[in-house]
């Protein structure tokens, strides 16, 4: 098929694009070029969506399949007014960001209340307007692709390529070893994609034509099972680096690292000691407040699953994302110290959180 990613110079689409040339189809990236460099054996197509005239390089040119994962209604309805006619299908990578109720668990898209889509004199660009606007990027396919689309709504996206480190910094910590500060409790949900899972199950998706409304993400589990399993795909990682080196090594599970030492902190006492949830500077990501969040990372993903979505083992996304994350050099010189990354706790803070923890 003639694949056309709109995006691919990161993350998600990247490994769309990566993922479409190993199947065997002829894809072309159209992005500005700012965030990374395509695929190889991708063509590359220079594109500014901020300019009304933008994708008038790729006038003339003929798709089969279109994946977007703009964020802006704006470049939506410019993409599906300039591309949409002559498309098979079309992915619109959307999030569970759409949906308004954050609290309640087991939502799915014939249950979950959405956002208001973005008022006219709204500002797109305002993070805060991301899910209503996410809400009218979907609007804007469906109402112009109709049964041609397939709109993804992702879960947290994780593995090796993720500039956000919500993810990345468990596999860094659990590697280190040591007493690890586990937040909230075991049984609280979980739930993330990895990202080569993701883009696969878009591409399957395109060449065999699934559409509707999906919630993209893997199979909830409780905290405690999965730091377990990160701690089983790091755990004899330095052993595996050098294997993963050329490629990625087969993961055994029977050969999977120690039980982590971990030390569960209740929400009430980490936001006393200032702990952030979920992402940035001093927090534990992966890690959301309850009751506001219980339905955040608890989705049903049932008809996700049985519409193609295959997941691997989360100690897999871990080893890989660790050996990514130390030869890009977010472990710094100090693979102790997590200072570098965009998320979590340094070590140093840590210790200070568990010896008050101690001392309660
Ligand atoms: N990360 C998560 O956990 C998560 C969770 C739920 C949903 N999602 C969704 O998943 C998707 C992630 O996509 P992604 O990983 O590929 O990252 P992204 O940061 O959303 O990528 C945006 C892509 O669009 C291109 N782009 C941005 N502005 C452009 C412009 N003005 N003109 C042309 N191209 C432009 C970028 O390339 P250039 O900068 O090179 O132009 C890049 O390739 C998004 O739809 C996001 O909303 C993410």
């Amino acid at each position: 098929m003639r694949i056309l990613v709109l995006g691919g110079t990161v993350f998600l689409s990247a490994a769309v694009a990566a993922e479409a040339v190993a199947r065997g189809h002829e894809v072309t990236c159209a992005a500005r070029g700012s965030s990374g460099e395509p695929p190889a054996g991708t063509s590359f197509v220079r594109v500014d969506r901020d300019d009304p005239d933008g994708l008038a390089p790729l006038a003339g040119r003929e798709f089969d399949a279109v994946v977007d994962v703009a964020r802006l209604p704006s470049q939506v309805r410019q993409a599906v007014a300039a591309l949409g006619a002559g498309v098979r299908h079309w992915t619109f990578v959307s999030s569970i960001s759409v949906y308004s109720d954050n609290s309640t668990p087991g939502q799915s898209p014939h249950t979950g209340p959405l956002h208001d889509p973005l008022s006219a004199d709204a500002d797109e660009r305002d993070v805060e307007n991301y899910g209503s606007a996410k809400v009218s990027c979907e609007q804007a396919v469906l109402a112009a692709l109709g049964d041609r689309a397939n709109v993804v709504r992702a879960g947290l996206i994780v593995g090796p390529g993720d500039q956000s480190d919500r993810f990345t910094y468990w596999p860094l910590r659990l590697a280190r070893g040591g007493e690890v500060l586990a937040p909230g409790a075991p049984e609280e949900p979980v739930q993330v994609i990895d990202v080569r899972d993701l883009a696969a199950w878009i591409v399957r998706s395109a060449e065999i034509g699934v559409v509707g409304v999906f919630d993209a993400t893997g199979p909830t589990v409780g905290r405690g099972e999965f730091l377990d399993r990160v701690a089983a795909g790091v755990g004899d990682a330095d052993a595996r680096i050098g294997a993963a080196a050329g490629g990625v090594a087969a993961m055994d599970p029977a050969e999977a690292g120690a039980k982590p030492n971990l030390t569960w902190v209740d929400q009430e006492f980490l936001a006393a000691q200032k702990v952030n949830p979920w992402a940035g500077p001093r927090s534990l990501p992966v890690w959301l407040p309850l009751p506001e969040y219980a339905g955040m990372l608890d989705h049903d993903v049932s008809a996700t699953l049985a519409a193609g979505l295959a997941v691997r083992d989360l100690a897999q996304t871990a080893r890989d994302t660790l050996v990514w994350a130390r030869e890009t050099g977010r472990d710094r010189a100090d693979p102790a110290d997590p200072a570098d990354l965009h998320a979590g706790l340094t070590a140093a803070e840590e210790a200070e959180v568990l010896a008050a923890w101690h001392r309660r």
